[in-house]
Formats: C-alpha cells, structure tokens, sequence
C-alpha cells in the first residue's frame, strides 16, 4: 500500500517523516543551526540559511502539504503571519472580495494595512452568491473566504466560490483553522491556497503560536516560498515540532470534541435563557446541506446568544470547567467574549451589521466529558436566572 492511499488519520502517524533517516529516531530531530556549511564553492547543498530553509520546518511543511492534498506547504510565526504573507500575493491596484465576519486580526490586516498599500476590499456575506457575484470588480484578483465563518459559523460554498474566481483568473484563500483537513479539504473543492493558524486545532495544546499555507500549484508555490523566505516570517524550530507533535492525535480530539460539540449545541438550544445557537452540526442550520456535501463534520466550535450581556457577565463569572480565554482548538474547552476578543478589532458598529452582538459567546468544546460540561454550563445557566430574579425583585 502507498502513503497516499492510507485513510487521513493512520496519514497523521505514517508519513515521510515517521522515522528519520539518520538515526531511525521516531520523532522528527529539532535543527537549531540557523546556517550550513557549503562544501562546494559552486554548488551549494539543499540547506544553506534556515530562513530560506530548515529540515525541522520543512519536515512539517511536508506533512501539511500532504494532508491538505497540495504540492508545498509553509510554516509561518503565526497565522496572520500565513495570511498577511499570502496577502502579499496581491499588488496595489487589486481587490479582494472577502467574509464578513473574518477573524478580527484578518479583518484588522485588510482594513488597516492593505487599503494603505492600495488593495480595495469588499466584505460579503460569502453565503449569499449573488452578493459575492455583485461584488465582483474588474480589479478583484483574490476571494479570501473563512468557513465556517468566525464567530457565527456560517457555511460557504467553496467549490461554487472557486469557480467564480476562476472564470474571472483570480485566486480563491480559504482559511480552514476551523475544520482542518481532517474534515475539510478546500484544494479538492477548487481553492488555491489553505491558510491555517496552527496555534489551533492542528497543534492542539495551547502551547504554540503558529500558522501555516498551503498551495495547489508548483507556480503559486515558487510565488509563495519567494514571499516567505523576503518577507520573512517563518516558524520556529521548537514551534515546528510542537505543531508535528500535536498533528499526530488531531483526528481523536477533533472525534471526541466534535462529538461532544453536537450535544452542548443540542442542550443550550433547548435552554430558555439562550436566545440562538450557532452550529452547523444541529439540523436547523440553514447551511447544514451544504455542509454535509463539503465537509466530514462540523467541527468542535459553536457560538451562542443568551438573553443580553448581563447574563454573558453572570454565566463567564460563573463556569467552572472551560478557560475563559482567546483562541480555540485546545484540549480544553475555551470559552470566549468575541466583542472583547477574537473581535475587539472590529469597532462595534461593525460587529453588530455582522451580528456579532456583546451577548454572544463562542465555545470551543475540548476533550472533558461532555456531562461534565453540560452540568457546568447548566449551573452557570442557574446563576443567571438568579440574578435576574434578584434584580426583578429590586425593581
Ligand atoms: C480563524 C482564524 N484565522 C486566523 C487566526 C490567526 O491566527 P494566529 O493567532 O495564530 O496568528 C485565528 C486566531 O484566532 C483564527 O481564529
């Protein structure tokens, strides 16, 4: 059997870089040099400067770019340093057209830095084709789609988005931090570049910040590595195999959370304090064909409404079980305050067009059990009506 044919998780164990060469070590060897001697004064070996090129981030570049399906993957020092390089494809004078409810340091790198070098950007609500369709300018030479989008978990169709760039020659990025290739794989569906933050579900532990690209096509991939290697931005060694290490049990956290995501999601639809529940898993969701087409799964992120933003202050005060924190894709559950957040970028007037309210948190559902969970969340659920009931009282 060849490594290609082996199914996605025995893939994230037996790879190229499962045993080393050298030593048959069964970890990949971490490559502090940052130069290498060159033994010929006319031909220089593969390594020459570890910014250009490392065998530690290349070992996890390889393995990326298997599992996304591409031709080269790239690590970067973080994923807006993956994303901000991959803007860098684009020149002054281009358009963008992109998800409206982006992660905020996305939302951040458009408004701020790329409208300043001149590259004009339309936000959409990706899931409306006609309003990507109208968007459309005779400048736009990159669709940056988020799916599912960051916070309210809207679905996008990348195969129909891919298409409608190519008819007009531009590129398709998506950001897939969220589902990762164990469950969404955007190049099959048409896309040209896979942009991650490692510092996610692919490393796991909340114990690394990094990001990493991927690309379809050798002639993006020079275009890309060129980028990289000037603009500079690349990952760590000891960061490199903390995301290699973590990528070996991505497929069993993502299960179990995914799992236990779907039944939260379940509980707080059915409590009357929670006004909305946003997860592609739960039936109603107006995406939810979409989404078993274009995906294995829903992945282990929801987002939730409760009555108003007293009650967010009362149920964060209350929980016990999840950290409250920014980021997602740990092994514990992160519960988290876009408005304050993930978010905080985007000014309030802007958040609240996109429907990210100050009464809306997002849960990132680790690897507890999900009784446990659900017991926590139902206590701290308790707490609010208290204090509704005791300000009632005072009224
Ligand atoms: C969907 C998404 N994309 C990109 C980023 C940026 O990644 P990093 O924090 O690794 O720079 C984040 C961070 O939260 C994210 O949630």
């Amino acid at each position: 059997m060849e490594l290609e044919e082996y199914c996605f998780e025995t893939k994230l164990l037996h790879n190229r870089h499962k045993v080393d060469s050298v030593t048959g070590a069964v970890s990949v060897p971490i490559q502090h040099a940052s130069t290498f001697h060159q033994f010929d004064i006319d031909q220089f070996g593969k390594y020459d400067y570890a910014r250009s090129l490392n065998p530690t981030r290349e070992a996890l570049e390889e393995v990326i770019a298997e599992l996304e399906g591409g031709v080269k993957g790239f690590a970067f020092s973080s994923g807006m340093a993956a994303i901000s390089t991959a803007f860098l494809l684009l020149s002054a004078g281009d358009h963008v057209v992109i998800t409206e409810d982006v992660y905020g340091g996305t939302y951040r790198m458009v408004t701020e830095v790329l409208s300043r070098l001149g590259i004009e950007h339309s936000f959409v609500d990706m899931t409306d084709l006609d309003q990507v369709k109208q968007a459309i300018k005779p400048n736009t030479k990159a669709f940056y789609v988020e799916t599912p989008s960051n916070p309210l978990l809207k679905v996008t169709d990348i195969k129909a988005i891919s298409q409608m760039a190519k008819e007009i020659g531009a590129l398709t990025f998506v950001d897939n931090t969220f589902q990762t290739p164990a469950l969404q794989k955007p190049l099959e569906l048409g896309a040209d570049v896979v942009l991650h933050s490692a510092t996610k579900f692919l490393s796991g532990h909340s114990d690394v910040v990094a990001g990493l690209a991927v690309v379809k096509d050798k002639g993006l991939a020079n275009r890309l590595g060129f980028l990289q290697n000037s603009f500079g931005a690349v990952l760590g060694v000891q960061d490199a195999w903390l995301v290699l290490r973590g990528l070996k049990t991505l497929h069993v956290r993502l299960e179990h959370s995914q799992k236990s995501a779907l039944q939260i999601a379940s509980f707080l639809e059915k409590h009357p304090l929670v006004k909305n529940v946003f997860y592609p898993g739960l039936p109603n969701h107006p995406q939810r064909e979409l989404l078993d087409v274009q995906t294995q799964g829903a992945g282990a992120v929801l987002s939730f409404e409760l009555v108003d933003e007293e009650a967010v202050r009362t149920f964060v005060e209350s929980v016990k079980l999840p950290v409250f924190a920014v980021s997602l894709g740990a092994v514990e559950s992160i519960l988290s305050y876009p408005a304050k957040m993930s978010h905080s970028a985007m000014p309030q007037a802007e958040r609240e067009k996109r429907g990210i309210k100050n009464s809306l948190l997002r849960l990132s559902v680790g690897l507890e059990n999900p009784a446990d969970l659900i017991r926590d969340f139902s206590q701290a659920l308790e707490q609010v009506q208290q204090k509704k009931l005791v300000l009632q009282q005072g009224e």
